[in-house]
């Protein structure tokens, strides 16, 4: 070998060796628990994502190292209080991550997809008021929710078996276009809008998404590859555009056609100048695609959970609250604990670390990393906060058991995002879901169906989860008054 071969190849070494001492002992990451490798590599996280395994994963690792664990070189998540606190609530939280683009509209930001501070802070000013619980609560939402709620209890006892998670989407459907558009919300539990649903609640796209955002050119070929498969979701989707494209103009906002109340006519409160049309027919588009999954699933993994004969006496008491119409208590119990175990948005919702770096939880993070904390973990990682954390237990939010950690589960609970990012369809997804177990809970016994031999268990997408089989039937049979 060669004088400069020989240099070149010590040069080589010496590189390694410093780039590992630097990953290994000097990097602020190198600090922060986790599996040695993560020091060096992303590439076990991106295969978990990739294979639908990241929650899990996660999650296990925060069993093994605590409430802070590094994922990779530039990665980290956290399951506490303080670290939630820091990322999303203090001073506005922090910026989003790139992964949020692939939500894009049709390459249009919009309040979900905005990722800096303040390029949100513009759009959510615009649209905060037609979601506060005051305008839900006062507007047409309050009985278009309660009709599509005694439709669904219709329709769902109309068979000894019926498939929830169908119809429960087509509940949720059916209220957040009407939130957008009323009076021409969809109609889909029981009328030909239901095909939206088959576009929307049952396309699997997690692993496209992650091609998407680490290889390009690969997703490229992928959806290339997958091309046929997709045809006749896309056909629905473009259906689902043009209805939007329809109600979501001025002119329908002029005559009066849609409600003053509406997303679509808020959007026209402001000039093109602002807001293109096609700008605000994606932001429609985007709290519909928001506002379906979330609520439907919720609801799905729920009345299941109720519908179980070990939670006979829950249903029961469900069922003589909601007769005797004194107090909602275990209702908000039912949902809070619903939340807890199974709100769609259990993965991490990355965030990247401001310039200068910031210590969250205890520990110094670099500017630029990316940090996240997931509300699978959040609401079950500390068994003094939320003990037997796997278990459906209502009561647990009740006052009358409150203790010194009801304050501690509150500030664990990230079912609904946190900070200036939180959800903004929350009080809309609350009232649907109180709406929804009234109806049925104050007509109706349920009950698994003799022919339910579908998984319930948990499943990735990108960033939410849903039950395996997309499929949940049930049995309703009216309640007999004594
Ligand atoms: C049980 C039902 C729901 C759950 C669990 C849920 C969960 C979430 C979560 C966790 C976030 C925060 C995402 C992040 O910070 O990265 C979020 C944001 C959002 N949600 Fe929901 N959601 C639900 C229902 C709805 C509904 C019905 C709508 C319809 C309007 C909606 C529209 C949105 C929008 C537009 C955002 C973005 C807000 C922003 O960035 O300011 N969600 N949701």
């Amino acid at each position: 070998m060669g004088a400069p071969a020989l240099a070149l190849a010590v040069g080589g070494v010496l590189l390694v060796i410093g780039l590992l001492g630097h990953r290994f002992a000097i990097a602020p990451m190198s600090r922060l628990p986790g599996p040695w490798y993560t020091r060096l590599t992303s590439l076990v996280l991106i295969y978990h994502e990739f294979h639908g395994r990241k929650r899990t994963w996660i999650h296990d690792l925060h069993l093994r190292y605590g409430p802070v664990v590094r994922l990779g070189p530039h990665e980290a998540s956290f399951a506490s209080a303080a670290g939630l606190k820091e990322i999303y609530v203090n001073s506005g939280g922090y910026d989003k991550t790139e992964v949020y683009s692939l939500f894009e509209q049709g390459g249009h930001r919009n309040l979900f997809t905005a990722l800096r501070k303040d390029e949100h802070k513009e759009k959510k000013k615009r649209l905060a008021d037609r979601y506060s619980n005051s305008s839900i609560l006062n507007g047409p939402l309050p009985s278009v929710i309660k009709d599509r709620a005694d439709t669904f209890a219709r329709v769902s006892s109309e068979a000894s078996s019926m498939d929830i998670y169908f119809l429960l989407h087509c509940y949720a459907l059916d209220c957040v276009t009407a939130a957008c558009f009323h009076p021409h919300g969809t109609h889909s539990i029981e009328g030909p809008d239901a095909d939206l649903v088959h576009a929307l609640s049952y396309h699997d796209s997690r692993r496209a998404l992650v091609l998407r955002h680490y290889a390009p050119r690969l997703a490229d070929l992928y959806q290339w590859a997958m091309a046929p498969r997709l045809k006749g979701v896309d056909g629905e989707t473009n259906r689902l555009s043009e209805y939007a494209w329809r109600w979501c103009t001025q002119q329908n906002v002029i005559d009066k056609k849609v409600a003053p109340t509406t997303l679509a006519a808020r959007l026209y409160d402001f000039s093109d100048d602002e807001l293109t049309p096609a700008d605000r027919v994606a932001e429609c588009l985007d709290h519909i695609g928001a506002g379906i999954d979330t609520t439907g699933d919720t609801l799905c993994f729920l009345m299941y959970t109720l519908s179980l004969p070990e939670n006979a006496k829950r249903q029961k008491r469900l069922q003589d609250e909601v007769a005797a119409a004194e107090t909602d208590a275990y209702l908000e119990a039912v949902i809070q604990e619903a939340l807890r175990l199974w709100a769609p948005g259990t993965l991490p919702l990355p965030r990247y670390v401001p310039a200068g770096g910031r210590t969250i939880d205890g520990y110094h993070v670099p500017a630029g990393t990316t940090v996240s904390c997931q509300s699978y973990t959040m609401h079950r990682l500390s068994a003094d906060v939320f003990p037997e954390p796997e278990s459906f237990i209502p009561e647990r939010w009740l006052a009358v058991d409150i203790d010194r950690h009801a304050a501690e589960r509150n500030r664990h609970m990230f079912a609904f995002g946190a900070g200036s990012r939180v959800c903004i369809g929350k009080h809309l997804a609350m009232a649907e879901m109180r709406a929804l177990l009234k109806s049925v809970y104050g007509q109706y016994e349920t009950s698994i169906a003799d022919d339910m031999h579908y998984s319930m268990k948990m499943s990735d997408q990108l960033m939410t989860s849903r039950p395996q089989d997309m499929c949940c039937k049930l049995s309703f049979t009216p309640i007999r008054k004594e």
